[in-house]
């Protein structure tokens, strides 16, 4: 048997006041049309059709990327209701059966999207249904019953208030047997309070035919986002979930961290409280990611230390290595295995050989420092001439004093010894010692003098006048 995922994905969702769709719109890092497709394939399905219509550009062309073939795109030309959407995927449906799911309900769980699967598969009915109850059901479609069994649903503005009392609502989750739904789906009429063609009536044809299977879910994993305060309830879940999954694999993640969807984390990795891990970050076994850190596309190695407040952007950081407190990795900084980066030291297009060390106050960009070399406090790589990018070399086991600019392009020989405070200009050959500032002169006893007539001048300028 094979099986096609129909996301509904047409609608602008007006309430999110947004320029952008509302499916594009994130949730722990993955837009919410991502997190319905990936758990209608975690679920079992072959391949997927997206209903598209507001910013349908955009939606199709985020689909490419994300998906490639998998996921196929049904342009919706004008909205007229759920079951005129399903209408529209269906010429590119091939499979035996279709799951019908909406693209704003990012928490949906692919255990319960499977049970309904299997339920239809194994009672044979043409529809299967995930139902939940809620303590609000204002707003949604109100599942109705006969001798137990579902035989409608009726959406809450053409409902009566008999039926606006029942509490079991429709979440909008379905799988259908392909042949039965085509056919359904060309009886609809649009006899309903919106004049539109409502993909629920087929519920009821199911019941009049051969019956609906239908099975309970948690309610809180079908909340549909329609506004940011919905987004931001769903994300919290979300973003618990995520953190939760990775406490069961032997990581320790504190209250308040939070990890998108794409990131991968090592066991006995120890993550600190609001630290925030986005992309396609990637952390080994035992690292340590201290309080506040952000990382976006980093690839941190094992047992790195990454101290609070450390900020890194498309990096990668070896073994062993220590970072921070208040470092910055700009883009493609590679802090070498157990290289050491410490606070208020910027890195960018810099890579740091192993054992290679700055720790303090730096700004290091377009660089490659060799192994165990040293970079003293206040070091600056004049990396810019306010046209082009230079680069500066420092080769194994140089030295460079506290306060020294390096103007790039330039190459510290191995071994070599940059004096404090020096200005590099040339080339230091391997072994050399730099220096260049003047000489230091010192008149002896001449500091209390010096002082005396400081506190003359300041008692002459403070006199009244
Ligand atoms: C729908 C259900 C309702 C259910 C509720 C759950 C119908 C008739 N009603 O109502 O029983 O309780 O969802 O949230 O199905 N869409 C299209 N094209 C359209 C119309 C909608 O693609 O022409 C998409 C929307 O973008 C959205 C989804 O379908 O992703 C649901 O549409 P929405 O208008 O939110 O349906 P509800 O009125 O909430
Ligand atoms: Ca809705």
């Amino acid at each position: 048997m094979t099986t096609t995922a129909i996301v509904l994905a047409a609608g602008q969702g007006t309430r999110m006041k947004s320029s952008s769709p509302k499916v594009l719109h994130a949730v722990a890092g993955r837009p919410m049309v991502d997190w319905i497709l990936h758990t209608a394939f975690a679920a079992g399905a072959d391949d997927a059709v997206v209903v598209v219509g507001y910013g349908r550009d955009a939606v199709a062309a985020h689909l490419r990327d994300a998906f490639g073939d998998r996921v196929r795109i049904a342009v919706q030309e004008e909205q007229n209701g759920t079951g005129h959407a399903v209408a529209c995927a269906m010429p590119s449906v091939e499979a035996d059966a279709v799951m019908i799911l909406y693209g704003d309900t990012p928490l949906l769980v692919a255990a319960d999207l499977e049970r309904v699967t299997q339920l239809r598969a194994e009672t044979k009915r043409p529809m299967a249904l995930l139902t939940c109850r809620v303590q609000d059901p204002t707003g949604y479609g109100r599942i109705l019953r006969r001798d137990g069994s579902v035989v409608g649903i009726v959406e809450h503005r053409d409902a009566s208030e008999a039926q606006r009392a029942i509490d079991e609502i429709n979440p909008g989750v379905y799988v259908a047997d392909t042949a039965f739904l085509r056919r359904a789906l060309s009886e609809l009429r649009p006899d309903n309070d919106q004049g539109e063609l409502y993909l629920t009536d087929v519920i009821a044809m199911a019941a009049e035919g051969d019956g609906v299977a239908d099975a309970l879910a948690d309610a809180a994993t079908l909340v549909g986002v329609n506004d940011r305060a919905q987004l931001a309830e769903v994300e919290a879940t979300m973003y618990q979930r995520i953190a939760d999954g990775w406490r069961r694999e032997g990581v320790t993640i504190r209250q308040g961290a939070r990890i998108e969807a794409e990131v991968q984390v090592g066991r006995d990795a120890r993550i600190e409280h609001g630290v925030v891990l986005r992309g396609k970050t990637q952390i080994g076994e035992g690292a340590v990611l201290d309080v506040g850190c952000v990382l976006d596309d980093v690839e941190v190695a094992a047992r790195a230390y990454l101290k609070p407040y450390t900020v890194a952007t498309a990096s990668t950081v070896g073994e062993d290595a220590q970072v921070g407190p208040f470092s910055h990795l700009r883009p493609d900084s590679h802090i070498g295995p157990e290289a050491h980066v410490g606070n208020f030291v910027e890195t960018k297009k810099t890579r740091l050989h192993r054992g290679a060390k700055a720790n303090h106050l730096a700004y290091l960009g377009d660089g490659e420092i060799g192994e165990a070399a040293n970079v003293g406090a206040g070091t600056i790589f004049c990396n810019y001439d306010g046209f082009s990018k230079h680069k500066t070399t420092i080769e194994a086991g140089a030295f460079i004093g506290s306060d020294s600019q390096l103007v790039a392009p330039i190459t510290i020989g191995a071994g070599a010894y940059v004096a404090t405070g020096t200005t590099v200009t040339q080339d230091v050959p391997a072994d050399a010692l730099a220096i260049a500032r003047t000489r230091q002169d010192n008149k002896l006893g001449y500091a209390p003098r010096l002082k005396a007539r400081l506190l003359a001048a300041k008692k002459a300028a403070d006199q009244p006048k």
